[in-house]
């Protein structure tokens, strides 16, 4: 900024008229402002401490000022300050309000718009299944409990009759939490739904009549019958005179009704330390017809050539177990069950790889609404 006298403003009026010329470039400029950021430049270029132009008019006009016009200087600077002070300010109050409104026309709802269909989703087809299931139990007079995923060794194994280094626990494999030294006892993704068998019976006395659907988990490689999380429905029943024949009358009702009539079963012995007599049950292969033969001629990657899928294990309860929840073995007696029901889905539904259900294709999901 020149000195005013520079600026040939040596008398009261030519220095007025330089504040009034100063003053009607702060209006333009001030009008010019559409937003806060604009307002903002403006305001540190004009009242900014070190480098404002009214810094500027007090070092090179005021204080250079010839001592019969200072006063005439000062009361201009002093104008001039007021009026750019209160511009500013009532410039951003009308900003301000100029953006509020524009925010309200843009918030404002149109009612004559069409909505925004969000699509609606539909339960996992493992979920229907469950439902399934249960909705057929509940006919016969089971009800349903649910049980934590995370279990200790105890449940998981011990009190289902399965001692440490018991072989059968190779077949269970399964993935162990990182526990704080000096945790109270090693805890475990539980490997099948079987320890629900023993924290029931811990809090009900017999009779007892439950199924347990959830998720396990276990080391096993995938491939197309076999996932290392998994589903199952655990079935437990123990009265004071339950037989094999209730067993496997409750089964075959089940099997009935969920595949329908003409489906072809077949029970095989087998061994779970939790039951005895133990036994597999199989439903023929879908895939081959049982066969065992692919279409294209190889072996059925579905049922490995045995013509059966394997659905679920079971038996009659081991008295050993009863031992463990304070039940009378003389007394009581009872079946359980632990049927995998990916598997059942993917007969059921003629589902050729298990992977798909982990997979989170909407393309898969959406054929199961
Ligand atoms: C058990 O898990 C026993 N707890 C079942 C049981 C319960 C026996 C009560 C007696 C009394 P098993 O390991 O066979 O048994 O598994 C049961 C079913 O789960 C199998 O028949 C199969 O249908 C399913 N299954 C097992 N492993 C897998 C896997 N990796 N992926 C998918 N399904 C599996």
């Amino acid at each position: 900024m020149r000195p005013l006298d520079q600026l040939r403003a040596t008398t009261a009026d030519q220095i007025a008229q330089q504040f009034v010329n100063l003053r009607g470039l702060f209006d333009k400029e001030t009008g010019a402002c559409v937003d806060e950021i604009d307002l903002g430049v403006t305001r540190t270029a004009w009242l900014g401490r070190s480098s404002g132009v009214l810094t500027h008019i007090t070092s090179t006009w005021l204080r250079t000022a010839p001592k019969d016009l200072i006063r005439v200087v000062g009361a201009e600077f002093n104008k001039l300050r007021a009026h750019v002070e209160s511009q500013i300010e009532s410039r951003r109050r009308a900003i301000e309000s100029g953006s509020d409104q524009a925010a309200l026309a843009h918030e404002r709802i149109d009612l004559s718009l069409p909505g925004v269909q969000r699509p609606i989703g539909s339960h996992h087809l493992i979920r229907q299944v469950f439902q399934e299931i249960e909705e057929i139990f509940f006919s016969i007079g089971f009800s349903v409990v649910e049980g934590d995923e995370i279990e200790t060794p105890y449940y998981n194994f011990e009190a289902l009759n399965i001692p440490e280094f018991h072989p059968v626990r190779d077949d269970m494999d399964t993935f162990y939490l990182d526990l704080p030294k000096g945790a109270p006892s090693p805890l475990l993704l539980r490997t099948h739904t079987s320890p629900m068998q023993i924290r029931t019976m811990e809090k009900r006395k017999p009779p007892v009549r439950v199924i347990v659907p959830g998720k396990v988990y276990r080391r096993d490689n995938p491939d197309a019958t076999h996932s290392f999380i998994f589903h199952q429905v655990e079935g437990l029943a123990v009265d004071n005179d339950i037989t094999f024949c209730d067993f496997t009358g409750t089964i075959e009702y089940f099997v009935k009704q969920f595949f329908g009539p003409g489906v072809k079963t077949r029970f095989r012995p087998s061994y779970f330390p939790f039951t005895e007599p133990s036994v597999e049950f199989d439903v023929s292969c879908i895939f081959c017809g049982g066969s065992g033969t692919s279409a294209a001629g190889g072996t059925c990657s579905k049922c490995k050539g045995a013509g059966w899928i394997e659905l679920f294990g079971a038996g009659m309860v081991d008295p050993a177990v009863y031992g463990f929840v304070n039940y009378d073995a003389k007394k009581v007696s009872g079946f359980a069950f632990g049927m995998g029901i990916d598997r059942l889905a993917m007969l059921k539904y003629q589902i050729d790889d298990i992977q798909v259900f982990f997979q989170n294709d909407v393309r898969f999901l959406r054929q199961f609404p």
